[in-house]
């Protein structure tokens, strides 16, 4: 029987961390889906169809890697595609929390699923999206946080909202 994990996320962008995540899980899963959360009331830096291309051209090199979207309960998407797993990455202490909330309440809602934590990488422990959109919104280097088509994106993105105001507002939209 094939084991197939869900990854989600909102990956706005996905980074490096996330790429870790995805390949050591692989070593666990036969098959990784990454799910994106969609959720038209919270606008991101990126729009949904901009994070999957990221995520596509990102994750090319592992064929047993799907890129998809989901609303709704976690679990209930996790049930229609059949799958065994939900894959989270754990950074610093500061994420535990929430992560073991999440955790009990999709296991409350669904006991088949089991949730599967991988501790991120030594490098990546101080990295997320938030962080990263921050530090480049101000000229920040982010060079070696996320792969390049995503730094360049960002790059883009923070070009086309090149006043302060209108800077600071596009991040307010965008906690991830
Ligand atoms: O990358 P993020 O923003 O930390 O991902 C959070 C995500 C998408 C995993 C979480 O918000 C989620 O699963 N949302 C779907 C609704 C749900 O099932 N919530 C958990 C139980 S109430």
């Amino acid at each position: 029987m094939k084991r197939i994990a869900i990854y989600p996320g909102s990956f706005d962008p996905v980074t490096n961390g996330h790429l870790d995540i995805v390949e050591r899980g692989l070593k666990i899963f036969d098959k990784i889906i990454v799910a994106i959360l969609y959720n038209p009331g919270k606008e991101g830096l990126f729009t949904v169809e901009e994070r999957i291309e990221m995520l596509k051209v990102s994750l090319k090199k592992f064929p047993n890697v799907e890129i998809d979207t989901f609303d709704g309960l976690l679990v209930e998407y996790a049930k229609k595609r059949k799958a065994h797993g939900i894959l989270r990455g754990l950074r610093a202490l500061s994420d535990f929390e929430y992560e073991f909330q999440m955790a009990l309440m999709n296991r409350k809602l669904n006991r088949e699923v089991q949730t599967v934590f991988l501790m991120t990488g030594l490098r990546w422990i101080y990295t997320s999206s938030s962080i990263i959109k921050e530090a480049a919104q101000f000229g920040g280097n982010i060079n070696g946080m996320v792969p390049a088509l995503v730094q360049r994106k960002i790059k883009e993105k923070f070009a086309q909202t090149s006043t302060p105001d209108k800077r600071k507002s596009k991040m307010q939209k965008n906690d991830n």
